[in-house]
């Protein structure tokens, strides 16, 4: 038997209704603040991320699925949605003189190790403006994600991390100096980090090893090469995120595994799912536009990891009720299924959202029965001869044995149905 590939999930339909409700919460968090979709492909020229998400990312280094098509083009499944996102809308012509807010959605594919909350098919939710230069759109961005989690229920398991990377200038001077402080010393770093020394150095500073974190604290610090300007701007994120009331905590060491960022980054972490604490991640990239080949834009966004979001919701609110249907049509003689089949059709125009669900393939009355209890049904419509015209109905409730069984006239019935 041929099983599904390492790393690669399926969400079965008892978790499925979970996800549903979680992006649901999320997309209607997202309208409310007046983003809208774009849709993006899942294949993009490689090139794309190897610019955009950078060469010495782990991401682009290590982690992509990356194929060659018929035309012999490079070609790779996304890794992450920002670089693509920029890619649409400067092909698209919307960008140049203008804002844009937008959100995506989707499966993402890196080629990591799998682990729970972990996964090299995951999905994000990802939200991104352009053209809004000023720390208001940065604290903009983080309120849309603190209004996400309350209306999932889960702000009490997550904390904010920000910092400020300052400009890509101040980004270049600073890993300069870094790595002059860490190449005399490079032999007693880990080996992951003496790696990124050549690679991707200020990755070092995220290190969870103690010894390299030991190391780093005589290292120069990232917010001594933040320029004025950019350390004005996260002030004035910091005063907006107080006056709103978001709590946060400012990280020096928060660099992100990105290239893009310049200025902001945050992360939104949890300590509920173990090793994979990012619950969902972002900040300014200010540059990418330009290095993508288009005008000098203003950029800011973040990545809800949805695989992640959906576990801690798990753990918010343990059970949901999984009921496969909510009326079951119990058809008394096979002559009448055509009926039942009619019935079910007025039923679902007249009840929004109730699942309805005709008995398929016969049986006694007991059977049909035993199946509506299995599909955990609140209502059984017993279909006889003498409902054929559909003037009435027998329903019977399947959890109040109060009702019990009644003959109702249409209309009494949908009110019963409806309640
Ligand atoms: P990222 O930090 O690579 O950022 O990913 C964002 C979130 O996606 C993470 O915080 C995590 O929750 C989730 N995630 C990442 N990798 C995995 C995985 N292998 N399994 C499960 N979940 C995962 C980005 O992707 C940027 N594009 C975010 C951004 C948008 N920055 C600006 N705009």
């Amino acid at each position: 038997m041929v099983k599904a590939v390492r790393g690669m999930r399926d969400i079965l339909p008892e978790q499925t209704r979970r996800w549903h409700q979680v992006e649901r919460s999320i997309l209607a968090t997202l309208a409310s603040h007046a983003f809208e979709e774009i849709r993006l492909p899942l294949l993009e020229y490689t090139e794309l991320f190897a610019r955009g998400v950078g060469e010495a990312t782990d991401i682009v280094e290590k982690e992509m699925y990356t194929l060659a098509d018929r035309d012999g083009d490079s070609l790779s499944l996304r890794p992450e949605g920002t670089a693509s996102c920029v890619r649409a809308l400067q092909e698209h012509g919307l960008l140049y003189n203008q804002t844009q807010r937008v959100h995506y959605s989707g499966p993402m594919f890196r080629y990591e190790k799998p682990q729970k909350g972990r996964y090299r098919q995951f999905y994000q939710i990802g939200a991104e403006a352009y053209g809004f230069a000023g720390p208001d759109m940065d604290a903009e961005l983080l309120l849309l994600a603190w209004d996400c989690w309350h209306a999932l229920g889960i702000q009490d398991r997550l904390r904010l991390e920000i910092n400020t990377l300052g400009s890509s200038k101040d980004r270049a001077a600073y890993r300069d100096a870094l790595v002059a402080y860490l190449e005399p010393i490079q032999g007693q770093l880990d080996e992951d980090s003496q790696r990124r020394l050549l690679t991707n150095p200020m990755r070092i500073l995220d290190s969870k090893k103690p010894e390299t974190q030991a190391l780093l604290e005589g290292a120069p610090r990232l917010p001594d090469f933040v320029d004025a300007e950019s350390r004005e701007h996260f002030e004035k994120l910091q005063q907006l995120l107080d006056q709103v009331g978001i709590p946060y905590r400012v990280n020096a060491n928060l660099v992100r595994g990105l290239d893009y960022y310049t200025r902001t980054v945050f992360e939104w972490l949890t300590d509920d799912l173990g090793a994979q604490g990012a619950v969902c991640a972002g900040g300014r990239y200010d540059g990418l536009v330009e290095r993508l080949g288009g005008r000098p834009t203003p950029a800011v966004g973040f990545a809800v990891g949805l695989d992640r979001v959906v576990l801690l919701h798990e753990l918010a609110e343990p059970k949901t009720a999984f009921a496969p249907a909510d009326i079951y049509i119990c058809v008394l003689d096979e002559s009448l299924m055509g009926t039942a089949m009619a019935l079910s059709q007025r039923l679902r125009s007249h009840l929004e959202g109730q699942r309805i669900r005709i008995n398929i393939g016969g049986g006694a009355l007991k059977k049909q029965m035993k199946r509506a209890d299995a599909a955990q049904a609140n209502w059984a419509i017993l279909l006889g001869d003498d409902e054929r015209d559909l003037g009435s109905l027998t329903l019977k409730h399947l959890r109040n044995a109060e009702f019990g069984q009644q003959r109702l006239v249409w209309q009494q019935a949908l009110d019963q149905l409806n309640d």
